[in-house]
């Protein structure tokens, strides 16, 4: 609505501003957000956002996700990310990691 300097970043009129929600996942409480644990408690988060513009397709999502899971672990259960990738991560209304290079070994017969 007006010109304004908000923690050190000069913001103009009308400049379209996107909040970072999956930075909303990462509590600074102590605990590793990063570190993968498939026995952590399910707890809540905003990977989907929330409230009245709560992910519509949130489960169908769920659902490719799991389903993407299950088959390419079956085909592919062993694999690494390529050395030497330096991964980069774009933080805007979702977290993208922009290139994964994964390599897995041949399965010779
Ligand atoms: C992992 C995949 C997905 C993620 C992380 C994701 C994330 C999000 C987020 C954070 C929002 C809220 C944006 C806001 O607050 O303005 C949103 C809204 C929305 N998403 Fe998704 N989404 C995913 C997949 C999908 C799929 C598969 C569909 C449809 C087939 C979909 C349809 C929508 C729609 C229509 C909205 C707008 C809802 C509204 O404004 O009322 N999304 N999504």
């Amino acid at each position: 609505m007006r010109d304004v300097e908000l923690g050190g970043v000069a913001l103009k009129r009308g400049d379209l501003v996107v909040v970072p929600t999956p930075l909303g996942n990462f509590p600074q409480d102590g605990e590793d957000w990063l570190a993968v644990d498939f026995h952590r408690p399910r707890i809540a988060h905003a990977t989907f956002g929330a409230g009245p513009h709560f992910c519509l397709g949130a489960m169908l999502a769920r659902a490719e996700i799991r389903i993407f899971l299950e088959e390419w672990l079956s085909r592919i259960p062993h694999f690494a990310i390529a050395e030497g990738t330096v991964l980069k991560v774009q933080v805007g209304a979702a977290a993208i990691i922009r290139r994964l290079p994964l390599v897995w070994p041949i399965a010779t017969q």
